[in-house]
């Protein structure tokens, strides 16, 4: 990309690379080099600059603190085979960053920083970039109200970063949720469909008491009535019912995935019958009990695919059957891992390289 984005870099006098043990990376404790940071002042952003990753300093007051104006995102780089670096659809993670700022009341940033911004810091700590498969530079851009102000209202200045970390690939064990009736992770009118950190502070009690009862995750329903199928923890979750695969609508209760855009992409392009409609629990559970139910995952950037093993609802268990090799879960999850190796052609466009 041409680029008339000017960014300063400040680069560290030595790697902290080789420190590093790359066989046992724990997911998010580890991060590279640098960091891209920039300011919005005075209504525009501003200082766009990559420097040494480390501590910022801030007084109590800072307003992100306080009031909650925090959003973020999530995404990955990978290392081809041919050992280039790409990044999986970094636009959609723009967009979706800007929606959550229009819905935070917090600013929209030029999706030339993020994107140029995120190539240079890749760039800049591509050696970060795991080889394994299935591991990956993970990316967290983060937008934060900086003002120093202890009063509500909008703040007038804010902080936008972005952290990598090195992450190995999430080997996911197949999950035991519970269907929540009780608890709820967004309402009409409400903040799910923003990535905010409010959302995933809500969320962590409810976790822990399914936690508590031996499941790993949650699946939400909707606020007002408990009956329909939202999302799984923090993934989108989809169902395969006899032959057809069914996934809730985005709207403002539900994230809009981008794991899930590209699979539901890839469901259509091989032929396989789709529906994005509001599900009913009841659906779900009736055909788990009749053998229906032939596939149950959660999709999202962490584990690209997470099969689920058994559904709790009501106190009662539904287990289901390991997913087969030839099942589109697993078909679609070797699918995206090819594609960031560089093993598949890349035919939808989803890779930039950095
Ligand atoms: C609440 C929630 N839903 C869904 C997702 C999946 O989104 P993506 O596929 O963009 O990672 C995430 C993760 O970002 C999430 O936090």
């Amino acid at each position: 990309m041409l680029t008339t984005l000017s960014i300063s870099i400040n680069q560290v006098a030595r790697s902290r690379r080789d420190e590093v043990d790359f066989q046992n990376l724990v997911f998010g404790r580890t991060f590279s080099d640098h960091m891209l940071m920039a300011e919005f002042r005075d209504g525009q952003w501003q200082n766009v600059s990559i420097r040494p990753y480390g501590p910022l300093s801030f007084s109590p007051a800072l307003m992100g603190l306080h009031y909650g104006q925090s959003i973020f995102e999530g995404m990955k780089a990978y290392r081809t085979i041919a050992n280039q670096v790409v990044l999986f659809r970094p636009e959609e993670n723009a967009r979706r960053l800007n929606r959550s700022a229009q819905r935070m009341c917090m600013p929209e940033l030029p999706e030339e920083i993020f994107i140029e911004g995120l190539r240079q810091l890749v760039a800049l700590d591509k050696e970060w970039v795991p080889e394994a498969e299935g591991a990956a530079l993970y990316l967290r851009p983060l937008m934060f109200a900086s003002d120093e102000y202890v009063g509500l209202r909008p703040s007038e200045n804010y902080t936008f970063l972005v952290m990598a970390s090195p992450v190995a690939a999430y080997y996911a064990e197949p999950v035991r949720v519970k269907i929540e009736t009780h608890y709820v992770r967004a309402s009409p009118g409400g903040t799910g469909a923003a990535k905010t950190a409010g959302n995933y502070a809500a969320s962590m009690h409810p976790a822990r008491l399914a936690q508590q009862e031996g499941y790993h995750q949650l699946i939400w329903t909707d606020a007002l009535t408990h009956q329909f199928v939202e999302e799984a923890g923090t993934m989108n979750v989809m169902f395969k019912i006899g032959g057809k695969i069914i996934t809730a609508p985005t709207g403002d209760t539900i994230l809009a995935g981008i794991t899930r855009k590209s699979i539901l992409q890839l469901a259509r392009a091989w032929g396989y019958p789709l529906e994005e409609r509001p599900l009913a629990v009841a659906e779900v559970i009736e055909a788990a009990q009749n053998t229906q139910l032939e596939e149950a995952f959660g999709v999202g950037t962490a584990a690209m695919i997470s099969p689920i093993a058994l559904i709790g609802y009501e106190g009662q268990h539904y287990p289901l059957a390991p997913l087969q090799k030839d099942s589109f879960a697993l078909r679609a999850k070797q699918y995206l891992i090819d594609l960031c190796k560089g093993r598949e052609a890349d035919t939808f466009g989803w890779l930039t390289e950095v």
